[in-house]
């Protein structure tokens, strides 16, 4: 049996998720790592696949996501890739792999090759420049604002992130700049809804919102979650395998239930 996909769709690309959040239409993301879950996210119409570095938990058995190494991202990117022609395939870069502009560079060249269209970062303002000097040399770039799991030891812990002022304010600003710098898409995770929708409708880039509520343009989950798999599930994910048959059917619901506007629902949500 093979899980690379032979099929050669249209490609979902960064344009195709600016004119979804222009038309107010919002886009499925999943986080996950192997080849048929690939496939699988190709065929339910998931326009958004992120090799996360949270495999360090999800399938690598680490605590956190900090011994991610750059072997592993690749060695997942790869397979990811060859299992999806048509979703926009986002790679992490690891913890400590984009410490200075030259270094990310590097780092983003290797996880493009492996077939990633984009790269993700965790970070507010001082990312701003390695943004502007990706963006410029033709590579797209998600950034990643709230809780940022590779600064867990410096947050204290999984904590929800923009709770009092003057850390939304914080969020607030790091978002215009790397919006203004040149990145393509958002990632907002564990801040109070209020703020996810004010910051969605104040910057250009389409923001991908988890435990972040309904009123960003995406949702992502990670697959594990999705499929019941995590032990202890953080409080805005579901398990949409209650509700169905099957795998397919349950990344089926996840993504009938974010277009609709039915996830994430106030029990989903920090408010
Ligand atoms: O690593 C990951 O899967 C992520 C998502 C949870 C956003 O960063």
């Amino acid at each position: 049996m093979t899980y690379a996909s032979t099929e050669r769709p249209t490609p979902i690309t960064v344009q195709t998720l600016r004119k979804m959040k222009i038309d107010g239409e919002k886009f499925i993301t999943v986080a996950l790592y192997d080849a048929p879950m690939a496939t699988m996210a190709q065929r339910t119409g998931v326009e958004v696949v992120l090799v996360g570095d949270s495999l360090g938990m999800t399938v690598l058995g680490f605590d956190s996501t900090i011994p991610v190494t750059m072997e592993q991202m690749i060695y997942h990117v790869e397979a990811v890739a060859r299992g999806n022609k048509k979703s926009l395939i986002i790679g992490d870069l690891p913890f400590m792999t984009y410490a200075t502009p030259e270094q990310a560079l590097q780092s983003a060249t290797r996880v493009m090759q492996a077939g990633a269209h984009m790269v993700k970062i965790e970070g507010g303002a001082w990312l701003a420049e390695t943004v502007s000097m990706l963006a410029d040399r033709g590579i797209p770039v998600c950034a990643h604002l709230g809780l940022t799991p590779q600064s867990l030891h410096k947050l204290g812990g999984f904590r929800v992130q923009g709770r009092d002022d003057e850390q939304a304010g914080r969020i607030i600003d790091d978002a215009a700049l790397l919006d203004e710098a040149g990145a393509d898409l958002l990632v907002l995770e564990c801040v109070p809804s209020g703020l996810a929708k004010r910051i969605t409708d104040s910057v250009s880039m389409p923001t991908i919102g988890i435990g972040a509520g309904r009123e960003t343009d995406a949702q992502v989950l990670v697959i594990n979650d999705i499929l019941g798999l995590t032990e202890r599930p953080p409080k805005f994910s579901k398990n949409f395998l209650r509700e169905a048959e099957d795998i397919p059917g349950a990344l089926r619901k996840y993504a009938e239930d974010v277009k609709n506007g039915i996830f994430p629902d106030d029990n989903h949500t920090f408010g």
